[in-house]
């Protein structure tokens, strides 16, 4: 009783102070609209501290290991939503959240200060799809799918990324995996009546790979004409703006490449910094009938202090205590800048032309992408395949996923020269090909491997070993290809697609048998946050450096 008298009170006080539920946002064609039919504009900053970043040979990216959820700390939300509303923002961009943890304060804080969420659902390592060893699989489902359950009771959560730079300039068979985590989330959203939209944030680079990815990522993929496996809004990391540039000079390019696209487009970041202190005249140019025609605005990087070898990115500095915020030029020159930009109002809601989903680009030596995608993560079905495998990993440590990318490996290499094959947990998204497990939690797909090998050594209980990793499963069936026989019975249909579900309980005991990952045997190959050095060789013509010759896990056949 006396919960429900405060909420009545609370919301009382609503009513007097005259709080206004901020609007809701709709797409028509490739432009966003208000409830009151004005055109919106994302006038956005990137908010979230950097996490722990981890410099080696093998982190090329500068990528973290580690995050903070900016969204869980109402302090820190309280602390800095002045200053948001100084700099005149409508929106922020969120790398990585935690969904077991509440986000109430700080997303009701927003929402009634008129701030919406751009929130990227990966995480970083094992919590984002691999550039060099690719899946789609049903612990990132699932992880997608628990922060969007965190989040669908907000108001201010205008798109949901599912995936940050993860495709490069020679890494494009990586594509198709994006684009079915993009299908397989679209669905879930429309299951649960979410408008919200479904994005992407794409490393920018030469246009014979970043202008068919961007095609790519909204075609139909059946040739219908149907938006079933489009994404919603694509944001382009985009740093060619340096010091008082001119949007001949900067931009017209990169505009021009999108000027026929079919669904929103926007910065995903922007912000060069090449020149300091930043003057931020692109918003200016941003904002203009120049580029209004093909972006709805942008997101600034970054609020927080975000280091990369290329200098630093914050506009704000916040004291050891955590209680003080100090702004920068950076931050006054942004503030004037976003102050005063205001997107044109056109085209009115009711003369923009519906999205076309047109076929999707045909690959050549520069984009290599499949247009046939990975099948939708069957969790019950990997789930009856783990309870008939006779050798089963069963980790050692709750921190396990650096060890499955090892022992995978481990395995597979014993599995070939036996002449086996681990083909049936890989994938290749250019020739489109997917093992019938590609779909499976990597510590399924690990027992599978360590149950083939078992089996091809006459079920020897040496070889279920790996070193303490193993354990024999006596219930399960011990003939040659009872592994094979399984897979078939379980996974009847490895090609399938269908509308997810949410996991059967958060916390996911029950679900994946212990989720996991490792795909990759070192941090680094992952994309889940903040890819500072990535833009960075963008930035300088697009040289990306080579992330290949790392490429330890055996089992991807690209
Ligand atoms: C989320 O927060 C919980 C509670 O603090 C913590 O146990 C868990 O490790 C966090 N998850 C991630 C992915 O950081
Ligand atoms: C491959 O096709 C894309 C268009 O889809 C084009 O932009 C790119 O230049 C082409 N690459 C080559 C090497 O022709
Ligand atoms: C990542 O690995 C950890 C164990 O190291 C596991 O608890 C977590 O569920 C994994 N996450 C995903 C998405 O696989
Ligand atoms: C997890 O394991 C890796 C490699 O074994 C190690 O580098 C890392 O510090 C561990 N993390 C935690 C939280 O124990
Ligand atoms: C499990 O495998 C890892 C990686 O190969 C190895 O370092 C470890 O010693 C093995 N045994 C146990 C009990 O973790
Ligand atoms: C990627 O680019 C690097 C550097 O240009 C090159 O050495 C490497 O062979 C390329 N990899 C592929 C798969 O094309």
């Amino acid at each position: 009783m006396r919960a429900t008298f405060k909420a009545t009170t609370l919301i009382a006080a609503f009513a007097l102070t005259g709080t206004q539920a901020i609007s809701k946002i709709s797409r028509a064609g490739r432009y966003l609209y208000q409830d009151d039919g004005t055109r919106f504009y994302i006038k956005g900053v990137a908010y979230q501290e950097q996490g722990v970043v981890v410099q080696s040979s093998d982190n090329d990216f500068g990528e973290p290991s580690s995050f903070i959820d900016p969204l869980a700390l109402p302090d820190a939300c309280a602390r800095d939503l002045p200053y948001l509303q100084e700099l005149g923002v409508n929106a922020i961009r969120v790398y990585s959240v935690n969904s077991s943890l509440n986000h109430d304060a700080c997303m009701t804080a927003f929402s009634n200060a008129g701030i919406y969420t751009i929130i990227d659902l990966a995480l970083p390592l094992n919590g984002s799809i691999d550039r060099i060893t690719p899946s789609w699989s049903t612990n990132l489902l699932d992880q997608y799918i628990e922060t969007i359950d965190a989040f669908s009771k907000y108001d201010n959560v205008l798109a949901f990324n599912v995936g940050n730079e993860v495709v490069i300039n020679n890494g494009t068979a990586v594509a198709p995996y994006v684009k079915a985590a993009a299908r397989d989330i679209k669905a879930y959203l429309k299951s649960k009546s979410s408008s919200v939209l479904v994005g992407y944030a794409a490393i920018n680079g030469a246009g014979n790979f970043r202008d068919p990815l961007a095609n790519y990522l909204s075609c139909d993929n059946s040739g219908a004409n149907v938006d079933s496996t489009a994404i919603d809004i694509y944001g382009l990391n985009d740093y060619e703006w340096c010091g008082d540039s001119t949007f001949q000079q900067s931009y017209a390019g990169t505009t021009g490449d999108f000027a026929g696209y079919n669904v929103v487009a926007y910065f995903s970041e922007f912000g060069c910094i090449s020149v300091t202190p930043r003057l931020w005249t692109e918003t200016g140019a941003i904002f203009s009938t120049d580029m209004s025609p093909v972006w709805s605005g942008g997101v600034a990087f970054s609020y927080f202090p975000a280091a990369s070898v290329q200098g630093q990115f914050g506009i704000v500095t916040i004291s050891t205590d955590g209680k003080t915020v100090t702004t920068s030029q950076d931050f006054d020159n942004l503030k004037t800048q976003y102050n005063q930009a205001t997107g044109p109002n056109t085209p009115s809601q009711s003369s923009s032309p519906p999205s076309a989903y047109p076929a999707c680009p045909t690959t050549n030596s520069t984009f290599v992408a499949s247009t046939t995608l990975p099948p939708t993560p069957n969790e019950a079905a990997c789930n009856c395949l783990l309870s008939s495998l006779s050798c089963r990993f069963t980790p050692q440590t709750s921190n396990y996923s650096v060890i499955v990318g090892e022992l995978v490996d481990t395995a597979c290499n014993f599995v070939g020269q036996k002449g086996g094959s681990c083909d049936d947990i890989g994938g290749n998204g250019q020739t489109g090909v997917y093992g019938r497990l590609s779909g499976c939690d990597p510590t399924i797909k690990l027992s599978y491997v360590m149950t083939e090998y078992y089996q091809l050594t006459n079920n020897n209980a040496q070889s279920c070993s790996f070193a303490g990793n193993g354990t024999i499963n006596p219930s399960a069936p011990s003939s040659a290809s009872a592994a094979n026989a399984a897979a078939s019975s379980c996974i009847s249909n490895p090609s399938a697609t269908f509308v997810p579900s949410a996991p059967a309980s958060t916390g996911g005991s029950s679900n994946t048998g212990g989720s996991g990952s490792g795909s990759s045997s070192a941090p680094g190959k992952n994309n889940g946050a903040l890819n500072l050095i990535g833009d960075n060789n963008a930035l300088v013509g697009m040289t990306m450096v080579a992330l290949f010759s790392i490429a330890s896990a055996v089992w991807t056949l690209a």
